[in-house]
């Protein structure tokens, strides 16, 4: 963890006051490092508390492009584009409803059979896949991989956010800056992109970094202004207040631990609390939006709800918080698949 007390000292610092990002710096600590391994956090008891919209349930309706066919016995087949997939999830505990030989007539089974990387941990019933497929979210091509770690190079759920973002984006009737921090393969830098926002993209790992560079380019999307940057969320954040780089969104799906390119270590229970906190630090004088997204299940979303409530004391607007659902498609049954909270200026 980086001492950001002692980097935030001396010229830095003194950047700091000019802020080139319109970086809000109203009630930053001033004189300790933000994600400094014990962080002294504002206290902000006096501060209106934002108001509150909870729960919200996200969904996501099947479509063409993605969706959840069926589920139960700790399993989901899913369509993407156009593969049927089978994969492990350990929230169905039902009964699947489709046929038994819907689920066979599939085009790859994530078996996690072998400890090596790579196409070796999924078993096709047909022909041999490649690695990657052409995918269309909302008009965007990327490309949908078969990954070591069961995950299929994006996480549908997520489509809410990304359309909330668009409108957000769009309506702002200004230039928007947004920050996607442990940005995957990048489908919200793209739509923020599309959306006509200059992006900066960061995520720790370099083939996360080079499959999103992909994405850009497989959506003709090349000469939009995204950022992309190799490196530990953390240390880029403090870096971005030190600078007083503002940003108007910023996103954040950060796993429940990670490591940075240098071996640094993300422990979400450990350091989330800090990281909100830094997020609000940089972000500008008129923002629009902060999302959290958690897929780790040891906590519920009234905790984040309370850490972003606590955190947005004072910044007006609404914290609406709950769980990221997907609709699936035989039986109209709902897939839990992570809790989130954003806060919202408007
Ligand atoms: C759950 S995925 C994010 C999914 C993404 N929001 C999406 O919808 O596609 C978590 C990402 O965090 C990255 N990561 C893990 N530890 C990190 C760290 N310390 N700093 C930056 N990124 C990190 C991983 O490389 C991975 O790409």
């Amino acid at each position: 963890m980086v001492k950001a007390s002692r980097e935030i000292s001396g010229p830095a610092r003194r950047r700091a006051k000019k802020p080139r990002g319109r970086a809000a710096a109203a009630d930053r600590p001033a004189d300790a490092g933000i994600l400094s391994a014990t962080p002294v956090l504002p206290d902000r008891r006096d501060a209106p508390l934002p108001a509150e919209n909870l729960p919200l349930i996200l969904e996501v309706a099947p479509s063409d492009d993605y969706a959840l066919l069926d589920s139960g016995d700790g399993r989901k087949l899913e369509q993407y584009g156009p593969y049927r997939i089978v994969r492990p999830e350990a929230q169905a505990l039902w009964r699947p409803t489709l046929d038994q030989r819907d689920w066979q007539k599939v085009d790859a089974v994530f078996t996690g059979d072998t400890s090596e990387e790579g196409l070796g941990r999924w078993r096709f019933p047909g022909e041999p896949l490649g690695e990657v497929w052409p995918m269309m979210y909302d008009g965007i091509s990327y490309l949908g991989r078969f990954t070591s770690f069961r995950h299929v190079g994006v996480f549908p759920e997520q489509a809410p956010h990304w359309a909330h973002m668009d409108g957000l984006i769009r309506q702002a009737g200004r230039p928007v800056r947004v920050l996607n921090l442990f940005g995957y393969t990048g489908l919200a830098s793209l739509v923020a992109a599309r959306a006509g926002a200059a992006v900066t993209h960061v995520d720790a790992s370099k083939k996360a970094i080079g499959w999103a560079r992909e994405n850009q380019q497989m959506a003709g999307m090349s000469e939009k202004p995204i950022r992309w940057i190799c490196e530990d969320a953390v240390k880029f954040v403090e870096r971005e207040a030190r600078r007083g780089n503002g940003y108007d969104i910023i996103l954040l799906d950060p796993p429940a631990y990670g490591r940075g390119p240098k071996g640094e270590v993300w422990q979400l229970f450990e350091q989330l609390a800090a990281m909100i906190e830094a997020c609000r630090a940089i972000l500008t004088r008129e923002p629009l939006a902060v999302v959290l997204t958690a897929y780790s299940i040891r906590a519920s979303f009234y905790s984040i709800h309370a850490l972003m409530r606590e955190r947005f004391a004072g910044m007006g607007g609404t914290i609406e918080s709950g769980e990221l659902l997907i609709r699936e498609k035989s039986a109209n049954r709902l897939l839990s698949t992570s809790l989130f909270s954003r806060w919202v200026a408007k």
